[in-house]
């Protein structure tokens, strides 16, 4: 059976660690073109390099998605580069967790920066595009976080449940443009994602967590190829997994 993913142009921000680097490496060796954005561009160039030596295309552009003409340029990249956009994965993402009491409040606004304005500006820049192919697929990372709320994580969460809403929105605006539309909402994947908690206690707590139940980033590519590679009239909508040690 075709994989449905083979010659697709992907575009995937976040693509210089963790989940986004996973999915660019199993996309490119299942035969995407992968475009990748984050501002570590040095990191972005090297994975390229790696992928284009094993026979794969790929484009990194810097790219910081609080910038909405940072997000349109690495969009229209994909399309003038490769001539169009299959997928847009919408995946850089942050997660500072802390009580809402100690006021962080300058994390609180780069994680609605990030999370949710990021997510939407991703859309605007790759909406049109796909408007016009009659044909297109959004791929946008939740987490568990967007089921559920927990102690120390209102904000993150907050931003986890606003980017499953828009995306359910965004799934029931576009079926006249054949697009598709996915959310995933991993659990604990062992990443740099704990590196950005800078309240020591909570920290420390998730650190220990992760290490202890944390499983690797290619479970998260898995599930993107999944939901890429399904035949074209099959909308993977939601995929929500956990390792099987995480309890919440
Ligand atoms: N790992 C988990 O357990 C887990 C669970 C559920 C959901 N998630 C979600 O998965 C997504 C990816 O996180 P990860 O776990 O792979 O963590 P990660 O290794 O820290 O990767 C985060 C990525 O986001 C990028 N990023 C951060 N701020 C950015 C900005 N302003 N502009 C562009 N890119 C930016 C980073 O690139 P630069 O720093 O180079 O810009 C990096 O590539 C996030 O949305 C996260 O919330 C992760």
């Amino acid at each position: 059976m075709k994989n449905n993913i083979k010659g697709k142009v992907v575009v995937i921000t976040g693509a210089s660690s963790g989940l986004g680097e996973a999915a660019a490496r199993l996309l490119s060796a299942e035969g995407a073109i992968v475009v990748l954005g984050a501002r570590r561009v040095e990191r972005l160039k090297s994975l390229v390099d790696e992928l284009t030596a094993q026979g794969g295309k790929a484009l990194a552009v810097m790219t910081d998605v609080t910038d909405r003409v940072q997000v349109g340029k690495l969009v229209d990249a994909a399309v003038q580069k490769f001539g169009r956009i299959d997928v847009m994965i919408n995946n850089a993402g942050l997660m500072p967790q802390a009580p809402l009491e100690r006021l962080k409040v300058d994390e609180w606004d780069r994680m609605i920066d990030v999370n949710i304005k990021g997510v939407l500006y991703g859309i605007a820049a790759a909406l049109p595009h796909m408007q016009r192919q009659k044909s297109g697929h959004f791929i946008n990372v939740s987490s568990v976080a967007g089921h559920k709320v927990i102690p120390g994580g209102a904000v993150y969460c907050a931003t986890k449940h606003a980017v499953r809403a828009l995306s359910e929105g965004l799934r029931q605006e576009v079926k006249a443009y054949n697009i598709r539309t996915t959310i995933i909402s991993p659990g604990a994947v062992a990443t740099e994602l704990p590196d950005s908690v800078t309240d020591v206690a909570t920290a420390e707590r998730i650190k220990k967590f992760y290490q202890e139940v944390a499983i690797p980033a290619d479970s998260f590519a898995r599930a993107v190829v999944f939901a890429i590679g399904e035949p074209d009239d099959i909308d993977i909508n939601e995929i929500l997994f956990r390792p099987t040690r995480q309890e919440l």
